[in-house]
């Protein structure tokens, strides 16, 4: 395994690289939901190259970035195990060279509500970040979680609207025995904290059985994930459920919907979600 920092290397790397080439892009402290995505790139491509890089561009002011979790060491071990190739680990100024510009900038409903409309500016670091690493990496295939719902489909309507030819991947959610989604975030909570996020897992387990015995009504659906919420204790940023295309808010839930949900527990901001098929 071969740990890249610079550009210039990392564009080397690439040119030199055997056959398929898979990235699964990361912000590190890697957890079971970063590996799935790891070992998915590993079955599907001859070479494997996963970036670490806390992206300071999509942090609003006051936000996690100077506090957010980090673990080098314990990273590389986790990805020299799964048999990664590269891992690409770059200081900010390569990634955002003095005099950078050329920010992406992705908009419509699919990134302007939930997460675009609570988080100002994130899908726009997002994008830039994703854009910058495809060109550095030129990966055949690029892994995401669909923890992250609404930024997969951003980064897919990016790979279409500028005809990039990368493979975007989705994969399902990994959840802790007990159904808290994995996030590196979950590193901040307290065992009280910890105990109230469960209700973001029960919520959406709530809306499966709702929609298992029959439940359409897309209002009803809101309202119980939100009583379950308020009753935890957790402050709700939104409770959504959407056409799982397009993010459009449904009334009726006549098709796929994802249930989009973010709080905030303490000091700390999670998002999950879960699909409901009618
Ligand atoms: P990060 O939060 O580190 O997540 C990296 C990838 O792991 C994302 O595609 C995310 O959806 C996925 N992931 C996180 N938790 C998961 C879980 N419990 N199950 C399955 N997949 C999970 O998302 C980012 O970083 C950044 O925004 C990034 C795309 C790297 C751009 O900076």
């Amino acid at each position: 395994m071969r740990t890249i920092t610079t550009v210039a290397e990392m564009t080397a790397a690439r040119d030199a690289a055997a056959g398929s080439v898979g990235l699964v892009p990361t912000m590190g402290f890697l957890h079971e939901g970063h590996l799935s995505l790891v070992r998915d790139a590993r079955a599907g491509c001859d070479t494997v190259a996963v970036s670490i890089f806390v992206n300071p561009a999509q942090f609003g002011p006051g936000e996690d970035l100077d506090r957010y979790p980090r673990d080098e060491e314990r990273d590389l071990a986790l990805l020299r195990d799964e048999g990664v190739d590269l891992v690409f680990m770059p200081p900010p100024e390569e990634v955002y060279p003095p005099g950078f510009g050329d920010w992406v900038e992705v908009r419509g409903p699919i990134a302007d509500r939930l997460e675009g409309e609570h988080r100002p500016g994130h899908f726009r670091g997002v994008a830039t970040v994703v854009a910058r690493l495809f060109r550095i990496v030129r990966p055949d295939r690029a892994y995401f979680g669909e923890k992250d719902a609404q930024q997969l489909r951003v980064i897919r309507r990016l790979m279409r609207d500028l005809g990039l030819p990368v493979d975007v991947v989705g994969r399902p959610i990994v959840r802790e025995p007990d159904g808290l989604a994995m996030s590196s975030r979950n590193a901040y909570l307290s065992p009280d904290d910890r105990a109230r996020a469960l209700s973001l897992s029960r919520s959406l387990a709530e809306a499966e059985q709702s929609v298992r015995e029959g439940e359409r009504d897309a209002s009803y659906i809101r309202e119980a994930a939100r009583r379950t919420l308020d009753a935890a204790g957790v402050g709700v940023d939104y409770v959504s459920v959407a056409d799982e295309n397009t993010l459009e808010e449904l009334e009726t839930i006549d098709r796929p919907a994802l249930l989009l949900l973010a709080v905030r527990v303490g000091a700390t901001r999670l998002i999950d979600n879960t699909l409901l098929v009618p």
